[in-house]
């Protein structure tokens, strides 16, 4: 039995393959290929579109719907949880349409149901079967799919659809070009997997390119195995300042994809600013007139009307392929029922906690989070990450977190996560003795003991610190050409936490306000936030043409501060970078090399410098200490 949750589910062949089948459509109508049979479609959230060209499909095929309105009006009203939902459901059904507003509810329902599951839109996540229809329009449109330059524009970040399509024209070998409104870019676990996975590289498109798109957005250009390197726009280092020159011109665009801003997933009072829209200026350049305009629909004000009288704009033809392409699904998912050929999804290995306390996925919305009883905690171990830190990928929504602590279960011990461990915590996961604790609180509780690290050294005390944080305020402001520019933003934790020390040096030296963000490398959602007590909800940051100030704690390899630049890069392109750090280890393994340091501290690779901060360990004074690590692996017997 074959589900759709992902477009990852099926390969290029079978996506061709339901292609051809929707070509057919006609001749699956008349031979009444689903007669006999029934679709339930479950939408908890509101849907033209995708839930009326289902039921249309069925319809035609021969076969029948059951529905309820609402949902609101069925016994979820009353409580009832997915799994029973899905349990029951199937014994009324032959295939199932869910559409929810958790991210990985679909999953939860396939995981409980005993007939196929079609995900119609899950949250954040995803919506495969609106990526089948728009890779369908595309190659009717323009033949083929590979080495077509595809711009998708407007909410890269909540868009579901559109994580499930660039995936998927990465798979066939089109080119994307991102345009996202500010704040609203592709997410970054997107980006470095089309590198990891499919040989992508990132580049800048030259400025005027889609000015008449966009004014106050950058785009960026992802390619298969061009020779573009990943454009890093920072004087962090002369080498990487000179890749910028690599700004990809003269493009000739295929195709834009149109998104509208997904308020319903934003918070309230952040969704403000400007978006790119779509209209008359862009029907008038001579660069456009091959380009065709797609739009998943519901339009609000990004895609003018101005566009529905030109041949361009193919977004109703795209809405109504949805009939036969999910014809052709459905067909293709009620032939493979008696077929034992798994999905095309690759089954990686889960990590699933063997405590009964265990790590928790951090995403609000995650079905897991929501319905616990409907669902298993499960992760994906994701090593090898490009700053070096182990990460936990969640089963149902991908969010992606850092491993904070990691216990062996024999032993009772637990210390926390670092890179030396890594093949000793492999070893450990494979033979299921690795415990996950997202807090020392958690692993004490179940009995565990610290491992012994060796002696400590304070290398900095409470003073040197606020001298070190004081003398690199004020060279940033020496250095600094315009202030009202000045952007300063801290890598998540200890990184943010210093950098609003150094914010608060500035206010004091200048007696006004500065704007301080935050960083986050590892997770999935909110990746730079404005930190401001007073108005949370305030607009996201506006890199472009901004002086930041990128602050850390510790640099030791580099991986972090280049992961951190390509966020900022991707985010808008600033006038400049500059990096400040406490603690300069030396043991670069990327060319990047700080502006501003605290102090430097050559350390041999053994040992460890780790700073502690009384907002972080919220008892202790201010100190950098120095220790050498005993690796758990030689204590445990
Ligand atoms: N494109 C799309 O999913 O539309 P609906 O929300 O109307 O189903």
């Amino acid at each position: 039995m074959r589900n759709l949750l992902s477009i990852a589910d099926l390969t290029n062949d079978e996506i061709e393959q339901i292609f051809e089948l929707a070509d057919s459509a006609p001749r699956l109508a008349t031979d009444k290929t689903a007669a006999g049979q029934i679709m339930a479609t479950l939408f908890y959230e509101p849907s033209t579109r995708t839930r009326l060209s289902f039921e249309s499909a069925m319809h035609r095929l021969g076969g029948a719907v059951i529905s309820c309105s609402d949902m609101k009006s069925s016994s979820a009203a009353k409580g009832e949880s997915l799994a029973d939902t899905a349990k029951v459901v199937s014994s009324y059904a032959d295939v199932l349409v869910v559409r929810h507003y958790w991210d990985g509810a679909v999953q939860a329902m396939a995981e409980n149901a005993d007939v196929p599951v079609i995900n119609a839109g899950d949250g954040r996540r995803e919506h495969p079967t609106q990526t089948l229809c728009d890779l369908y329009t595309l190659r009717k449109e323009k033949g083929e799919l590979r080495g077509l330059t595809v711009v998708v524009c407007g909410d890269l970040k909540n868009g579901r659809t559109i994580h499930s399509l660039v995936f998927a024209l990465a798979r066939f070998g089109a080119n994307v070009v991102t345009l996202a409104a500010n704040g609203m870019e592709l997410p970054q676990y997107v980006i470095e997997r089309l590198e990891r996975e499919y040989g992508y590289s990132l580049a800048p498109v030259a400025a005027d390119d889609l000015s008449e798109v966009v004014t106050e957005t950058d785009a960026l250009y992802l390619a298969p195995k061009q020779p573009h390197q990943l454009a890093l726009f920072t004087q962090v280092d002369a080498a990487m300042q000179n890749r910028l020159n690599t700004m990809v011109s003269g493009l000739r665009y295929d195709a834009f994809y149109v998104t509208r801003k997904q308020k319903e997933r934003m918070k309230e009072g952040t969704t403000g600013g400007s978006y790119p829209s779509i209209g008359p200026s862009f029907l008038k350049q001579s660069r456009f007139k091959e380009t065709v305009v797609m739009h998943p629909l519901p339009r609000v004000d990004e895609l003018s009307r101005e566009v529905d009288k030109d041949w361009r704009g193919i977004y109703f033809k795209q809405a109504a392929y949805g009939v036969p392409v999910r014809m052709g699904l459905l067909k293709f998912l009620f032939d493979q029922r008696e077929s034992k050929k798994p999905s095309a999804k690759k089954i990686a290995k889960w990590y699933q906690s063997p405590e009964p306390l265990g790590p928790q996925c951090p995403n609000a919305n995650c079905v897991t989070v929501t319905e616990t009883g409907s669902t298993r905690r499960r992760f994906e171990l994701v090593s090898g990450s490009p700053s070096g830190a182990l990460l936990l990928a969640c089963v149902y929504c991908n969010h992606r977190f850092k491993v904070q602590f990691v216990g062996h279960t024999k032993s009772k011990r637990y210390c926390s996560y670092d890179m030396a461990l890594s093949d000793t915590v492999g070893d450990w996961f494979k033979k299921k003795e690795l415990a996950i604790f997202d807090s020392i609180k958690e692993a004490e509780e179940l009995g565990y003991e610290p491992y012994k690290s060796g002696p400590q050294r304070t290398i900095m005390d409470q003073t040197e610190i606020q001298d070190a944080v004081r003398e690199i305020s004020q060279q940033i402001l020496r250095d600094c050409e315009d202030v009202d520019r000045l952007l300063i933003l801290g890598v998540k934790t200890k990184g943010s936490y210093i950098g609003q020390r150094i914010a608060g040096e500035l206010e004091a030296d200048r007696k006004r306000k500065f704007e301080v963000g935050e960083i986050e490398i590892y997770g999935s959602l909110e990746e730079i936030r404005r930190i401001s007590v007073e108005e949370p909800n305030e607009l996201p940051l506006n890199l472009k043409d901004r002086e930041v100030i990128l602050v850390d704690d510790v640099i030791y390899t580099g991986r972090t501060v280049k992961t951190a630049l390509s966020i900022i890069f991707k985010a808008g392109r600033p006038r400049s970078v500059r990096l400040a750090v406490l603690i300069d280890r030396g043991h670069r393994e990327v060319p990047v090399k700080p502006n501003y340091v605290g102090k430097h501290i050559p350390s041999s690779e053994r040992e460890r410098v780790r700073v502690k901060l009384r907002e972080a360990e919220h008892d202790e004074k201010d100190k950098v200490v120095i220790y050498s690590m005993i690796s758990p692996a030689e204590t445990v017997v």
